[in-house]
């Protein structure tokens, strides 16, 4: 029986009001060292006249070294890696970034790249006592061009913040994520970071017009360009795009921002099946064309557990399976009638069996922060193992009942979630505490399972300090020795990141 839509068509212009990156539990992660088993390599050990040089480049005040001070800078976001620094510097300038990577270069002392320290595979905080340089301070947004939409900025920004300056000038950051309220554009640059509009603005390969970014001996390279087309060599940008701070540190960013819609309506459905996902996406790509900004997924697990975790309303009843659909367009009274008769159509199908539309801003943000949530969620019932994998979408949900059946009583909930139309789900396996035997029985099998049908380990949150040892299960061996071979030459003494991206020989 086909349930009614509560069809909730309230116009309004865009506003983003979704929420800020939450931080669970507050338990100490055991050191990463200790956890995962690793040898700490030869690099200088952080001496008094260190931290003194340091002092004379940035002042006392940006330069940390009381252990409580540091400590939030040791450990990352889902409190699966802890590090052991005894440092952190906030540099306000290129040049003072240049000068302390010359600095650590010559001494032989390791480096940690922080931005907002959201990073989900432990890439963001030092594994030993690397000097963590963290970019919050360099924020000033250089130039906003309203004509062609470049935003020129240092690193250190935040992605809302951006969002909200390029709102004034009626037009929005191509891209979106939870973390929005505590990334920085450089770590997003970095970690070449996905989300939830990729869908419909692609992904950062696309919308870095340039950026500036220190090696480590301390050359400023400067491809801060504008420009939409420059053909001139190699396409240098490209490689800090995703390289997790392994290759260099990024300092500013030249981005394309899209339009500012003036139409957005957010649809939430309750789904039968995943097959049925799947007709839904196709149907909704045919009936929304060039509308639909994203086309989000989630199953019961994910949205209860978040809902009852978190406090958070669900907007619709339970099914076994959600999907969230938004539409950014240009002209209200066209997108409401094509939204309007996609739901009409697929009510009667029967692929959606119920759901509530709206683009009213407080409504659309109770929607998008129920979807967000699921990040965090599990963090409040203990450890979770977080596995963001892209497969082939006729095989995307499949790894989640076979993980379930694995995991049998030994895990607290097996969810699974996404971004559908960008063939990326997550899967996120709560355990009550951190076991050796749970880490076995999940990797690495996820791996083998995702490489057998042509996946990628990483979809969109990077290889970092958690998966250097799997990433042959995405990367043939001919790329991988390429990437060592730029490494080698972007950073003879491999000092930015180690113990990150690459596996060890
Ligand atoms: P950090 O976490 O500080 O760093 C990430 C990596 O980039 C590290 O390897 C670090 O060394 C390096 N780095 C940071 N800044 C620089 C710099 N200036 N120069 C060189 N290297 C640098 N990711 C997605 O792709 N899609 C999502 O939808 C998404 N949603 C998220 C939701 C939540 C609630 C959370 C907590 C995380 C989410 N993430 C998502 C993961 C994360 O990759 C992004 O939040 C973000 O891109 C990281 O930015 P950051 O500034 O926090 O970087
Ligand atoms: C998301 O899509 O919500 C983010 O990538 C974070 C996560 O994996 O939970
Ligand atoms: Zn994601």
């Amino acid at each position: 029986m086909i349930s009614p839509i509560r069809l909730v068509l309230v116009t309004a212009f865009s506003n983003n009001l979704r929420g800020r990156a939450k931080y669970a539990t507050q338990a100490l992660p055991q050191l990463s060292s200790e956890k995962y088993d690793v040898k700490r390599k030869n690099f200088a050990k952080l001496q008094t006249k260190d931290v003194e040089h340091f002092k004379y480049l940035l002042g006392d005040e940006r330069v940390l070294t009381d252990e409580t001070d540091v400590l939030p800078f040791n450990i990352d976001w889902i409190k699966n890696c802890r590090g052991q620094s005894q440092v952190v510097l906030k540099p306000k300038t290129t040049e003072e970034v240049s000068k302390i990577l010359t600095y650590c270069n010559d001494r032989k002392l390791a480096v940690c790249p922080q931005g907002g320290n959201t990073g989900l595979v432990g890439g963001s905080v030092p594994v030993f006592d690397e000097v963590i340089v963290n970019m919050m301070l360099m924020n000033k947004v250089i130039s906003i061009d309203d004509i062609s939409g470049a935003l020129i900025c240092e690193a250190g920004c935040i992605l809302e913040s951006l969002d909200n300056m390029a709102r004034d000038h009626q037009l929005i950051m191509p891209l979106d994520l939870g973390a929005k309220g505590t990334c920085q554009i450089g770590g997003n640059v970095s970690t070449n970071a996905g989300g939830l509009r990729l869908l419909r603005y692609g992904n950062l390969h696309g919308s870095i017009l340039g950026l500036e970014a220190v090696k480590a001996d301390g050359t400023v390279i400067d491809c801060l360009k504008t420009l939409k087309k420059d053909n001139t060599g190699y396409h240098l940008k490209h490689l800090f795009i995703g390289s997790e701070g392994t290759l260099g540190l990024v300092t500013k960013v030249a981005i394309h921002c899209p339009v500012l819609p003036k139409a957005v309506t957010v649809g939430f459905f309750g789904v039968e099946n995943f097959e049925n996902i799947l007709k839904l996406y196709r149907s909704a790509k045919s009936s929304l064309g060039e509308i639909l900004s994203a086309f989000e997924m989630a199953d019961y697990e994910s949205i209860s557990n978040t809902s009852k975790n978190l406090n958070l309303p669900n907007p619709i009843s339970d099914y076994p399976f959600y999907v969230l659909v938004e539409t950014h367009g240009s002209n209200e009274a066209h997108d409401e009638e094509k939204l309007t008769k996609f739901l009409t159509k697929e009510m009667e199908s029967g692929l959606i069996l119920d759901g509530t539309v709206s683009s009213e801003p407080k409504k659309m943000q109770t929607i998008w922060n129920l979807r967000e949530s699921i990040a965090g969620a599990g963090l409040v019932k203990g450890y979770v193992f977080k596995y963001d994998v892209s497969i082939p979408q006729k095989f995307y949900y499949d790894l989640v009942p076979v993980l379930r059946k694995r995991m049998g009583d030994k895990a607290v909930t097996v969810c699974g979630y996404g971004h559908v139309g960008d063939g990326n789900i997550h899967i996120n396996i709560t355990v009550p505490e951190y076991t050796k035997e749970a880490s076995s029985i999940l990797e690495p099998f996820i791996f083998e399972e995702v490489a057998k049908v042509q996946g990628s380990i990483s979809a969109e949150h990077g290889v970092g300090f958690r998966k250097p040892h799997y990433i042959h299960y995405s990367k043939d061996k001919t790329a991988l020795q390429l990437m060592r071979d730029l490494k080698q030459l972007m950073d003879p003494n491999g000092i930015l990141n180690p113990y990150k991206v690459l596996p060890e020989i």
